[in-house]
């Protein structure tokens, strides 16, 4: 009897919610058939939404969209049966995968060990105009949005719908004891005895101003406050979540003790604004919540190609409140918060009169900073906060980086790459790599040839390398011919994710590359002994814009390293 009236006093919001897993049992048994039917490897990004859709986390949804819901949420924000769900939830997979798979069939969800989380009863399968998405979900199809470009550039052609059956949880090994699904969740707030629940969405580090906005939220919705997280995918560049969570944790002791409390949340984000706002709503009511943070430009992705914002700054909170009570919780929205010096303390931008001396440190200038090395003020974070991020964002003097020497053979890329990496490793600090042409050739890439798709396999061998050793904080010097540009491009934004990469073009003229002839290759190439020459007998794409241009032509290799040396001060990679 006890029992039975604490289910009845239990509120709405911490009863259990529905998940999509089958016991035990039954996922030993399933696992074993499901390694017999067809499998698809996940992306990082199905992954999360698996993870969600199965812990309840992206209730009421049963599984991968159909094609029916697809086109009602794209259209209408709701599930054919009306029920409001703003974000296409799909399974995008490769023509040939899909052409092999029939509606009514099952087949196996696997992450990127081969290991089987969930079945799909495949349902519908179809190809979505994805154009058409990209407008009516994010606003534009302008692949500067990064769910556009996602939606364009990483995403399969093909959608696959159905229910999913749920045989375990993707394994994370990282700070297992701060994931919780919404079922914990709501299991911790009842054993606490908190009912009212404001919850916190970020994607950045806790700065003393959002300290400040959670705090007060809390305060004005009289409630306890769910610091909550994304550490699933969040905008390219931004801080990693290893990071973020130490910096919420140093945080989390500034909030009057057991008001609050902090839980990480494996979300795919897509950086949908408004859309995305609405979505972040239901996903914590899912968990528990019964309030929902929203500031200025929730979720936002950023300028599009036209340099302007794809939402305005208050949009996300228009459309939450127009749906709050179909979200299921209430919105505590708040204004930008800044820094009033005279009286010492952080109040809404739009709560202060004229005449007082108001100071405000962008995401932007918080960057410089920390790349310069420069003082990051107490009234703007905590020194805790900002000695995680210095660990991780070192100056750029402190920083690994890339130099990428191109152009024709001969024109004395490698030697001035040696004396570049005598004089770094005279300078010392860090540890400096030269993966030269020849030498990558000889112990990288012994068996390729010299045809389009083979030079571009080895620049991208060199690429990798090169990101590997600059995500380390050490200095890749490379020395390769890399006469297209879109491989150059590839490799600099594979670098670019790690640290600087400074290309530089050895602009020596074919005449005098051909006359020095240091290796007797260009006779051999003219008498038609060496097929697909550079220069010769094979393209060699000029770069339009490098960080440097030099022409060894009556200079001497010193002089055209100390023009390295220059440039890479003057980009703050080395300390002047
Ligand atoms: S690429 O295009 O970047 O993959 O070329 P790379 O690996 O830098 O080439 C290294 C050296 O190979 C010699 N070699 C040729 N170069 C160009 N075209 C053809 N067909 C060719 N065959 C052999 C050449 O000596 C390159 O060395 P460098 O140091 O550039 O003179």
């Amino acid at each position: 009897m006890a029992a039975r009236e604490r289910v009845i006093d239990m509120p709405n919001n911490l009863a259990p919610i529905p998940e999509l897993y089958v016991s035990h049992d039954s996922a030993q048994k399933l696992k074993h058939e499901a390694a017999s039917l067809p499998s698809w490897d996940m992306t990082p990004r199905q992954i999360c939404d698996l993870e969600l859709l199965m812990n309840g986390g992206f209730n009421p949804l049963k599984g991968f969209l159909s094609e029916d819901d697809y086109n009602s949420v794209v259209d209408s924000m709701r599930l054919a049966d009306g029920t409001l769900w703003p974000i296409p939830i799909t399974l995008d997979v490769s023509e040939e995968f899909a052409a092999g798979i029939e509606p009514g069939q099952d087949i196996a969800l696997r992450d990127q060990e081969g290991v089987i989380l969930a079945t799909l009863s495949v349902t519908d399968r179809w190809t979505p105009d994805k154009s058409r998405e990209a407008e009516k979900v994010f606003g534009a199809d302008d692949l500067a949005h990064p769910a556009v470009n996602y939606l364009h550039n990483v995403a399969g052609p093909v959608y696959l719908g159905g229910a999913i059956t749920g045989i375990q949880p993707p394994v994370h090994y990282d700070f297992r004891g701060r994931r919780d699904t919404p079922n914990e969740l709501r299991a911790l707030f009842r054993k606490l005895g908190w009912r009212r629940i404001v919850a916190f969405q970020t994607r950045n580090p806790l700065h003393r101003a959002h300290q400040e906005l959670t705090f007060r939220a809390a305060k004005e919705a009289q409630a306890n406050l769910l610091i909550h997280p994304v550490v699933g995918m969040t905008k390219p560049g931004d801080v990693d979540h290893f990071t973020r969570v130490r910096c919420y944790e140093a945080v989390l002791d500034k909030y009057p003790q057991s008001t609050t409390t902090m839980s990480l949340l494996n979300l795919a984000m897509r950086m949908a604004g408004p859309r995305e706002a609405v979505w972040h709503g239901i996903i914590r009511r899912n968990h528990g919540c019964t309030h929902f943070i929203v500031g200025r430009d929730h979720a936002g992705p950023g300028k599009n190609s036209a340099g302007q914002d794809f939402y305005g700054p208050y949009d996300a909170q228009d459309l939450f409140r127009q749906y709050e009570e179909e979200i299921g919780l209430e919105m505590v929205d708040f204004k930008h918060m800044v820094y009033v010096q005279e009286r010492a303390q952080y109040e809404p931008a739009d709560e202060i009169e004229d005449g007082v001396t108001v100071l405000n440190i962008s995401g932007t200038e918080l960057r410089r900073r920390l790349a310069e090395g420069l003082e990051i003020p107490e009234w703007f974070s905590f020194p805790e906060v900002v000695k995680e991020l210095r660990r991780t964002r070192p100056p750029r003097s402190r920083q690994g980086f890339t130099v990428f020497f191109t152009g024709l053979s001969g024109s004395g890329k490698s030697t001035i790459a040696n004396a570049l990496m005598v004089k770094l490793m005279e300078m010392g600090g860090r540890p400096v790599t030269l993966l030269d042409g020849d030498v990558v050739r000889k112990h990288l890439s012994s068996e390729l040839g010299f045809s389009k798709e083979h030079r571009d396999i080895n620049i991208r061998r060199i690429g990798y390398v090169a990101s590997e050793i600059t995500k380390n904080g050490g200095i890749a010097i490379c020395a390769p011919i890399a006469p297209y540009t879109s491989t150059r491009r590839a490799v600099r934004e594979m670098i670019e994710d790690y640290g600087a990469f400074c290309e530089v073009h050895v602009a020596t003229p074919l005449e005098e590359c051909e006359r020095r002839d240091r290796k007797g290759l260009y006779k051999l190439a003219r008498e038609g002994k060496i097929k697909e020459f550079t220069g010769i007998s094979d393209p060699y794409e000029e770069p339009a814009s490098p960080e440097l241009r030099v022409d060894t032509t009556g200079v001497d290799v010193d002089n055209c390293a100390h023009q390295v040396i220059l440039k890479l001060e003057q980009l703050g990679l080395i300390a002047g």
